[in-house]
């Protein structure tokens, strides 16, 4: 295609990018069409100071929307080429998407595409069947293909010791009054295009949990209704931490994300012992790998969910005015 990018590209597309997770639902990402090229930018007025003062979550959000971005235009056959942060003057841009040589979608592409729609974030207890090793193949494969890794922890003592770190990450961020009323600002209790409705926020933590929950929502629990005691966890990590370390991580979670929904997995996110350094630190030495850990992800089969609700496209879009 010598033609860049149309405002129906971007439109088309729009939808299927605005998918993807982030944190406390706050969609914190804005498009635009300039010089033939597609743009994901921060939206700072998303943000949230507290719970992500440095912008790692954002990024994180916004790299997931970039990777739906890829897989809707190369559906559409109009696939594209990337550059993350193009412009060092203007950080809040995040990548620039330009029309790569026409081509067919792969099969996978397709997969991945039919997926978007489907995958949420399920925070409701799972069955405890384990997941099988071709499933766990696959989830690794999606984040070497993204550059970058997941490490499954495997075994009861791994997780529990995990659990710890997470646990005690989960407890400084709860010393923090603005974090916890970031927490409750986001929390919807009533129909909205944003936020997380209190219907998807899964039951509320108890002290036996191996695992930590965020704290939305807060249905209390039936007796006997307890998590799987042996989740299937798994930590996806970056090569380095720069902005475009974080972009190349929000792709590689996203397509995670829809390949375990491909392969009829659930996940919810994890990512207390992501935001408190010192337990970022621990959990990256507790792995031995090198890199850094971008998110962790409980992985398991779920009961049926419904997707969370978005804004109308035509809030995150910015389209060139045509001359009358
Ligand atoms: C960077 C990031 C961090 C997140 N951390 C958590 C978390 O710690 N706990 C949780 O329950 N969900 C977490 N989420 C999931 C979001 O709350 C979820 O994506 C959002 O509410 C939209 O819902 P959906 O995933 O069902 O589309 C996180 C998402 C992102 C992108």
């Amino acid at each position: 295609m010598d033609v860049g990018y149309t405002a129906a590209h971007l439109r088309a597309a729009a939808v299927d990018a605005v998918r993807a997770p982030s944190l406390h639902n706050t969609q914190p990402w804005r498009l635009r069409l300039r010089d033939g090229g597609i743009e994901v930018l921060v939206d700072q007025a998303r943000r949230l100071p507290a719970t992500d003062p440095s912008g790692w979550g954002v990024r994180i959000g916004c790299g997931a929307a970039l990777f739906n971005l890829r897989v809707a235009l190369a559906v559409a056959g109009v696939p594209a080429r990337v550059r993350l942060r193009p412009d060092p003057a203007e950080p809040d841009l995040l990548a620039r998407l330009v029309p790569d040589v026409p081509r067919r979608p792969t099969p996978t592409e397709q997969r991945l595409h039919a997926a978007i729609p489907r995958r949420f974030s399920n925070r409701m207890p799972f069955w405890p069947d384990p997941v099988p090793a071709d499933a766990r193949w696959r989830l690794g494969e999606a984040a070497r293909a993204e550059d970058c890794w997941l490490e499954l922890l495997v075994g009861v003592s791994a997780v529990a010791a995990f659990g710890e770190i997470a646990h005690s990450a989960h407890r400084v961020l709860e010393r923090d009054p603005a974090y916890r009323a970031e927490r409750e600002e986001w929390l919807r209790r009533e129909p909205a295009p944003d936020g997380v409705p209190a219907s998807a926020g899964g039951p509320q933590g108890e002290p036996q949990d191996v695992l930590p929950t965020r704290g939305f929502g807060g249905r209390d629990r039936a007796p006997g209704r307890d998590f799987e005691p042996e989740p299937l966890v798994g930590v996806l990590g970056s090569v380095g931490n720069t902005a475009v370390d974080q972009v190349v991580a929000g792709q590689a979670l996203q397509r995670l994300l829809l390949t375990a929904t491909d392969a009829g997995l659930s996940v919810s996110l994890l990512s207390q012992p992501i935001e408190v350094p010192t337990a970022r630190e621990q959990l990256r030495l507790s792995l031995g790998r090198f890199g850094t850990p971008q998110m962790v992800l409980r992985i398991g089969y779920g009961q049926p969910g419904r997707p969370t609700p978005r804004r109308p496209v035509d809030e995150v879009l910015e389209l060139p005015v045509m001359p009358a």
